[in-house]
């Protein structure tokens, strides 16, 4: 950039920040109902809506209103909703079998999204810790989160969701290797169209907690994820793990949670150039909600704000709890 230096009173800065058309005019970024994915949490039953407690706002759908959700989601110019399942505490095994069941709640919730509202994208995490008696995102022996044989419960529930016609798998695991496992998988099932935004750069975070009320994992959990998850002190790590990705087959990248990783998302993006995402996260999204019912800050000028801030980073969109609630008052 050439820089041209020109003083007071020759320069002021405040000509082009007198009125909003001024302002309108020479603002650099700018958010969009585009740039939003909309996680949805999904559960068992009909004509049921249940609140999450620790996120003001948000509701586990069961999947007749979950329909009902994407159908809003496409009225209000949001091109993808994420389906996150509330699995029934039976159904959670230390095999995790119900992440490959076909008829699993968010297979199910596709499909029939699918049926009705066929124009709107749906993204689906690939991860057993919705589905896992012991909380993790792996497969657990003796203690230990296993790497490799969670490929292949992994590669299977991949199938499963392409199978019911999920545009986007969302492998949030963690796991070494699971892209390349997971693409090879979709290859060779004639699953060339289904796209792979990896949660490439995610962080063992404490910004989680209130998701993992939403799904019903908090309870199943011992210990952390640090073992899998990135150490937040880290960040050439995450362009490592970012350039993996892309090389095994993921079509776009995401860096987890938002806000506090608004440094990696500008190397990523300036790095790579590679389609570049953030998920704002349920804790982030907790935090405004809880001032703003306090009345310490406003809901509206702090949810736009903040998402602003990931267009500003790079971010090509965000995934966020206040999507449809954005998009709305993006009119
Ligand atoms: C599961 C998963 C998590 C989130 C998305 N997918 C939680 C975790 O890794 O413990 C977090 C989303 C949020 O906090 O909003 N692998």
């Amino acid at each position: 950039m050439h820089a041209v230096h020109r003083s007071f009173p020759l320069f002021r800065s405040r000509r082009l920040r007198r009125t909003p058309a001024l302002r309108a005019l020479v603002r650099e970024h700018s958010l969009s109902p585009d740039d939003l994915i909309w996680p949805i949490f999904v559960r068992a039953g009909e004509e049921m809506r249940e609140p999450v407690a620790s996120m003001p706002g948000v509701e586990r759908l069961s999947v007749d209103l979950a329909v009902g959700a994407a159908r809003h989601a496409q009225e209000l110019g949001i091109p993808v909703i994420a389906l996150f399942p509330y699995t029934d505490p039976a159904k959670k095994t230390e095999d995790c079998a119900e992440a490959w069941n076909p008829d699993n709640l968010v297979n199910r919730a596709t499909r029939a999204i699918k049926d009705s509202v066929p124009d709107i994208a749906v993204m689906l995490d690939v991860a057993l810790d919705p589905y896992n008696a012991l909380g993790h995102d792996g497969l657990v022996r003796d203690g230990e989160v296993l790497n490799d044989e969670t490929l292949e419960a992994l590669r299977k529930q991949a199938l499963g969701h392409a199978a019911a016609g999920a545009d986007i798998l969302g492998p949030s695991d963690m796991m070494d290797g699971r892209i390349r496992a997971i693409r090879s998988a979709l290859e060779d099932e004639g699953f060339k169209h289904t796209a792979i935004m990896s949660y490439a750069a995610k962080y063992a975070s404490a910004f989680y907690g209130p998701f993992r009320d939403a799904v019903g994992a908090s309870g199943a959990l011992k210990g952390d994820k640090k073992t899998y998850q990135m150490d937040p002190g880290n960040s050439d790590e995450a362009l490592r793990l970012i350039a993996k990705d892309l090389s095994a087959g993921a079509d776009m990248v995401m860096v987890k949670p938002g806000m506090p990783y608004l440094d990696i998302c500008r190397r990523v993006k300036e790095r790579f150039g590679a389609p570049t995402f953030a998920y704002q996260v349920s804790g982030e999204y907790a935090m405004i909600r809880a001032a703003a019912q306090n009345g310490w800050l406003d809901v509206d000028k702090a949810m736009t704000e903040s998402l602003l801030a990931f267009k500003r980073a790079g971010c090509d969109g965000i995934l966020t709890y206040f999507a449809p609630m954005v998009a709305e008052a993006l009119g």
